[in-house]
């Protein structure tokens, strides 16, 4: 089968890697691609949010499938083009990615649901907020509605923080439209998670969980990226507690969609806080992580290419999808000053040695006069993987340490930590 992937990041450089290991796979596309993409695919330049060009794209060059890697094409209505053009397409049609696209639409569908979220309210105007925040406790959370680039929600510690982000997101709008609706929410307190499924619109299949380091110096310190690293699995998602995320949250979750007419088709990720009380959605995704899908996706034991289209058919009850033994870390080298001002252009070294230890997916890299540079925040995924998370995390350390460029700046302490490996 012929599949494009769209997108341009690590995640899709991770999932054209593992689509060319498919053996169903004959010919693989991405748009816009990057240099990594290019070592697995043929990299066109077809607009993705030009849905006229993508759909003949898809005819001429005979496309059976369409993997779709960021939120904002599919808020964009990706899903729904194609679908009208009789191509397959793996990622939710607009309606359903809305999940991601509108906070205060997803907590309605839990509370419509019974899936355990946050306590909520929504304004629409900041006089409307003022008063929420007027009657609430602290911490509180308020989130923009919309999509923010991962930049949309303040954990305020005090009332004035919590009216501050109010004047930022509705007054200043500091996120144009995505901010004109906010959304308050109660501040859960627990271990962060990372969950994914696979889903067909009703048969789904959990992949490995996974855990974000999101701010971007050690120890949690300095402001939010788009995320420094990953690893997966996690070692308190034991078994029972995989089946409780599964049973109270995707499942319902995934029949609420269907019932409302809009079945779900593609990975959804749910951000799960892990409290006292069980575990709760602190938002959806309506797609892999970025980088999770640089650690979930070389854990899976799966002709990726196969088990997408059947996804993508509604028949993902007979795919074969396991998960492999073992850990995968990750970690993020980016250019120094991200998530703030950095500069690009720099020459890249190392990634030849650097691959001989561990997986190097490409995300802000370009090819110019024959050679590779910096392009974007984050630069490189380094990608370890070992039979357990220590010797993985050893891995990706290790490669990373081969690899140079100007200014770069990455995390030291990923998977160094994880309370429940050292307390257990
Ligand atoms: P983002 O991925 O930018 O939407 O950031 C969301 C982050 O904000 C999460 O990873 C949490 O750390 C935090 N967060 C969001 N909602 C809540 C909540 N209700 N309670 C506690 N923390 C939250
Ligand atoms: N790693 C966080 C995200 O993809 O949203």
């Amino acid at each position: 089968m012929n599949v494009l992937v769209l997108g341009g990041g690590g995640r899709e450089h991770a999932i054209c890697w593992k689509l060319a290991q498919s053996p169903s796979l004959d010919r693989l596309y991405c748009t816009p691609g990057n240099p990594g993409t290019a070592l697995h695919a043929t990299n066109v330049e077809v607009d993705p949010a030009d849905h006229e060009s993508l759909t003949s794209f898809a005819a001429r060059a005979n496309v059976d499938l369409v993997v779709v890697g960021p939120e904002d094409l599919l808020a964009g209505g990706v899903a729904d083009a194609l679908a009208a053009a009789s191509v397959r397409c793996l990622g939710p049609v607009a309606a359903a990615s809305r999940i991601e696209s509108s906070k205060s639409w997803a907590n309605e569908l839990m509370a419509e649901a019974g899936v355990p979220s946050a306590a909520f309210e929504v304004a629409d105007d900041p006089d409307s907020a003022f008063e929420i925040l007027d009657r609430s406790n602290f911490p509180i959370v308020v989130k923009a509605d919309g999509l923010a680039a991962g930049k949309g929600v303040t954990v305020a510690g005090s009332p004035e923080e919590a009216r501050e982000a109010v004047q930022t997101m509705m007054i200043d709008r500091a996120f144009g439209d995505a901010g004109d609706r906010v959304v308050i929410e109660e501040c859960l307190v627990g271990q962060e998670v990372s969950a994914f499924a696979l889903t067909g619109g009703k048969s789904l299949k959990m992949l490995p969980f996974a855990r974000d380091f999101k701010r971007v110096n050690d120890n949690d310190e300095g402001p939010n990226t788009g995320s420094m690293g990953c690893y997966s699995p996690v070692a308190m998602v034991d078994p029972a507690l995989a089946d409780e995320i599964e049973r109270t949250i995707m499942r319902p979750t995934l029949d609420a969609l269907a019932r409302r007419g809009t079945p779900y088709v593609g990975f959804l990720y749910a951000g799960l806080m892990i409290t006292d009380d069980g575990p709760r959605v602190v938002e959806f995704n309506c797609r892999l992580g970025d980088p999770e899908a640089q650690v979930v996706l070389p854990l899976l034991d799966c002709d990726l290419a196969e088990v997408s289209l059947l996804a993508a058919e509604g028949r993902l009850e007979e795919a074969r999808l396991q998960t492999a033994d073992g850990a995968a870390c990750c970690v993020v080298t980016a250019s120094g000053g991200y998530p703030g001002n950095y500069t690009t252009g720099y020459p890249i070294e190392g990634i030849d040695e650097a691959e001989d230890i561990a997986l190097v997916f490409h995300a802000g890299t370009a090819e110019r006069n024959g050679s590779l540079q910096t392009a974007g925040g984050r630069v490189l995924s380094v990608v370890g993987q070992g039979a357990d998370l220590d010797r993985a995390r050893q891995r990706a350390y290790d490669a990373i340490d081969k690899i140079t460029f100007a200014n770069s700046h990455h995390r030291t302490d990923i998977a160094a930590n994880d309370p429940e490996r050292i307390f257990a």
